[in-house]
């Protein structure tokens, strides 16, 4: 494919902010922040300048506070010396001309009390979310949480302001929700976790509300079109007891309509790694992003398994305005120089995901560097 013909590769202009291509890298926690702080490494600096070249990096999930931390080497972005570790991030990526946001999130009930001092995690309701934490003693079984009062919700939505606040002076160029399957905003969301009878639970607006109270605070810190928020309403894996249900698509279709309020930079979205059939939400299995372009007006950016050519193809149909890719780009640092050669692309190695410092990390080297090895 001729790069005039791969939009992909296309300039595009998110608000005031002009991208050097459609292609992002999906926020990916990668487990590397190996330091009691969760302090950013130049480590970490040099695997995202690595990927600059991307229009837009979204870094892996980030936690807005201490007791937001449910896996481990995790950065946070709540202390001074976390932001300050931040900054070198941004910096190595603006120096190679690319743009980044931080993706802000919280474990809520999928948490242990290994990650906070022996304390129990605590989520919209004392319910088991059935899933496992990343501990230090490795994956553990999580227990029944502590319902969040209202009080510590308040305390949530502060903690989320204050981290976009950091993530501004770290010098980042935005910053993503992280709402996606696993975390405590579908916690709230999911039937199976939440049995509030406050204004977080019973009917969807009051399920859905910590999202938009999120979104009015980080508003008041950045300009809405440099905010966005990332979801799926169709995860099944590794995600315990929060999955479809059948309040799922009418909950979404107020949360993207309610979205419409908001100039945001985008909504970004994960596609079904599976069959929807005989689920929940099996409507959503024919022309899946269709679905939000119809009830979202703004920009959205499509995610799940994506390649080069089916990325240009979503592109093109005008589904989607941008597309992200995360495993491709675990192993292939340099994947818009690799789409626009037509080049080969290496496997990433799901060992070192989550640890092995370099290894894995930043040693995938560049397509030159292969074609010098092969
Ligand atoms: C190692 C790894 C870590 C991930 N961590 C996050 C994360 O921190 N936040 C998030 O929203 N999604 C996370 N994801 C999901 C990706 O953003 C993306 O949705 C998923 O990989 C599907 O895209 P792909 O098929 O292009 O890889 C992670 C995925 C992988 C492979």
């Amino acid at each position: 494919m001729e790069n005039s013909i791969q939009p992909l590769l296309e300039e595009y202009q998110l608000g005031d902010l002009r991208l050097k291509n459609r292609v992002v890298m999906a926020p990916m926690t990668r487990g590397r922040a190996t330091n009691a702080d969760l302090i950013p490494t130049p480590l970490m600096a040099e695997y995202y300048a690595q990927r600059a070249s991307a229009g837009l990096i979204i870094t892996e999930g980030t936690w807005v506070s201490s007791k937001a931390i449910g896996f481990i080497n995790v950065p946070g972005i709540y202390t001074k010396e976390q932001t300050g570790g931040w900054r070198l991030v941004t910096k190595a990526v603006h120096d190679k001309g690319g743009s980044i946001f931080s993706q802000l999130g919280h474990i809520g009930s999928a948490s242990h009390p290994d990650h906070l001092n022996g304390e129990l995690p605590a989520g919209p309701s004392a319910i088991n979310p059935r899933t496992q934490s990343f501990t230090p003693e490795g994956f553990k079984d999580t227990l029944t949480p502590r319902e969040l009062t209202i009080a510590e919700i308040e305390q949530t939505i502060q903690d989320y302001k204050q981290a976009a606040q950091n993530a501004k002076d770290a010098g980042f160029d935005g910053v993503e929700i992280h709402a996606q399957t696993g975390m405590l905003i579908p916690q709230f969301l999911s039937l199976a976790t939440n049995e509030r009878t406050d204004q977080y639970g019973g009917c969807i607006e009051n399920r859905a509300r910590i999202i938009f109270e999120i979104l009015d605070a980080i508003t008041e810190v950045w300009d809405s079109t440099r905010v966005a928020i990332k979801f799926t309403p169709v995860m099944y894996t590794h995600v315990g007891i929060v999955t479809p249900d059948v309040e799922t698509i009418p909950i979404f279709q107020y949360i993207l309509k309610k979205l419409n309020d908001y100039d945001l930079a985008f909504v970004h979205v994960t596609g079904p790694a599976q069959d929807l059939t005989g689920t929940p939400v099996e409507v959503l299995q024919n022309d899946y992003f269709s679905h939000f372009r119809h009830h979202y007006h703004g920009r959205l950016i499509a995610n799940l398994g994506f390649t080069q050519q089916t990325g240009n193809e979503i592109l093109n149909s005008g589904k989607a305005d941008l597309v992200s890719f995360g495993q491709l780009f675990i192993a292939n640092p340099d994947l818009v120089e690799r789409f626009k050669g037509q080049l080969p692309l290496s496997e990433a190695d799901p060992d070192t995901f989550y640890t092995g410092e370099d290894k894995g990390y930043t040693d995938y080297p560049g397509a030159a560097n292969d074609r010098v090895l092969g």
